[in-house]
């Protein structure tokens, strides 16, 4: 915030450190509040492995693949020690938290594991890089007020409103290493998006595990949002996550109202059985998730819903399963984040009987995957010959004449144009649609 703490440990000379991000927008927020530290703490941030001192992996537990995928890293990188004795290699974030300590007392290459919300003690820990591998756990009521983080996007920025979950949905791992839900308050977040925007970042997206249960006084999620979309210095406001238990009727119709308000929803079904969400302790049934669709697509007849799905939980059978196919088909979700059941160690739905083989857990993944992507391609081809506004963030990936950016409801647009639109709204209209791009023509 305003008055910037800048009495963290200085490093003795000048130090690299490189930072590598999985995991969900949290991190990639929870990345910026890190170099931000780390910056204002004398260290100097690299894209260049082979120039850092240090290297730490922000992680992420939510799936076995995740962790793998870092532990695979972690072994490629310890090699480096052997021509550069003093390199330091840690982890933060979610896997840090969960098995951190683990990994220090079985030699896995790691220097230093920091738990999530203890990222204040970073540059003590790297001053004392010395010292022998160490691990510090959570700091459960730390919301990072007095950091400021550094954005990395030039046009698109993230707001964290909240960390922690208290869901405890039955699959999940993140309310054991993210800790209690708690909330930052409206005057912080409010600076934050502000100061955003003045640095030319006009679409911002505001993070919490379950932002509807935002609560800050007399402020809730509706009231928070309602506000921030006055800001001037900002063109587009979006929220990830909403809780389908959480969602009020209040936040459909400010979101309807404020024309900053992104017209996208990520509501994240997880399965269309009612048995299955019971079991997964989400705290609602199938009608109140339909009954919720039809209110938002009633109050905002263009509205985008995206979803996630989880495959193969345990008990699931193939009569559960079609049922997930047949809401799918009944919601018709622009987007659906599929993903295969993965068991996390201490949640409650690991220890349940009738866990789902691997081979049929694959098969129902891609039997979701294939259905998506064909509602998907169709979402996408019945936009053709509609007029949209396109936020211009990037140079298309196949060539240096077009430009990419997102449409108001979450879609990748691509269209004719130069670095000179970056961070511009542009009129577009849809001309082709592939199942992940509209294909747009430029409006005057
Ligand atoms: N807080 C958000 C998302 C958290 S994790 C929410 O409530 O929606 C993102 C997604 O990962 C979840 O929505 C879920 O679909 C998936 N997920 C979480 N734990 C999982 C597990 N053990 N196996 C497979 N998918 C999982
Ligand atoms: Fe996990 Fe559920 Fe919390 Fe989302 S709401 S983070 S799925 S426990
Ligand atoms: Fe996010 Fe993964 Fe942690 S999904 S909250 S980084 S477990």
């Amino acid at each position: 915030m305003n008055n910037i703490d800048n009495t963290f440990p200085q490093p003795p000379k000048e130090r690299f450190f490189y930072l590598e991000t999985y995991g969900c927008q949290m991190n990639v927020a929870d990345s910026e509040l890190i170099i931000g530290l780390l910056s204002q703490s004398g260290y100097r941030k690299t894209d260049d492995i082979d120039q850092a001192d240090v290297i730490i992996f922000n992680t992420c537990s939510v799936r076995k693949h995740a962790e793998d995928r870092v532990l695979g890293r972690i072994s490629n990188e310890k090699q480096r020690k052997l021509n550069k004795p003093d390199l330091k290699i840690g982890i933060v974030g979610c896997m840090a938290q969960r098995i951190g300590k683990r990994l220090i007392e079985d030699n896995s290459g790691i220097d230093f594991a920091l738990g999530v919300d203890n990222y204040s003690q970073l540059p003590s820990f790297l001053a004392a890089l010395d010292e022998p591998a160490s691990f510090t756990d959570m700091n459960e009521s730390e919301i990072y007020e007095n950091i400021e983080p550094e954005h990395q996007g030039s046009t698109c920025g993230f707001v964290t409103i909240m960390r922690g979950c208290d869901n405890f949905c039955s699959y999940c791992i993140v309310p054991h290493v993210r800790g209690r839900e708690r909330s930052r308050p409206f005057e912080h977040i409010s600076h934050d998006v502000e100061s955003a925007g003045n640095r030319g970042l006009k679409d911002i997206t505001l993070l919490g595990q379950n932002v509807n249960s935002y609560h800050f006084q007399e402020i809730d999620f509706p009231i928070l949002i309602e506000r921030l979309a006055k800001i001037n210095s900002i063109e587009r406001l979006r929220f990830i996550t909403s809780h389908p238990k959480d969602l009020s009727d209040e936040l459909i119709r400010v979101m309807a109202d404020s024309p900053k308000i992104c017209k996208h929803i990520h509501l994240p079904l997880q399965s269309g059985s009612t048995a299955i969400l019971r079991k997964m302790n989400r705290k609602y049934d199938i009608d109140h998730y339909l009954t919720l669709i039809h209110k938002l697509k009633a109050a905002m007849p263009e509205i985008a819903v995206t979803t996630d799905l989880i495959a193969g939980f345990p008990s699931e059978t193939e009569a559960d399963f079609e049922e997930t196919l047949s809401v799918m088909r009944d919601v018709q979700f622009d987007y659906a984040f599929c993903f295969k059941y993965s068991e996390r160690e201490s949640t409650a739905a690991a220890e349940y009987t009738l866990q789902v083989p691997q081979a049929e857990r694959l098969s129902r993944l891609q039997r979701m995957i294939d259905l998506q992507r064909e509602i998907t391609l169709k979402k996408f081809q019945a936009q053709i010959g509609k007029e949209v506004v396109v936020y211009i963030e990037n140079l298309s990936r196949k060539s240096s004449q077009q430009v990419s950016g997102k449409t108001d409801d979450f879609k990748i647009a691509v269209l004719d144009g130069s670095e000179k639109d970056f961070g511009k709204l542009v009129k577009a209209r849809v001309i082709s649609a592939t199942s992940g791009t509209l294909i747009c023509q430029r409006q005057a």
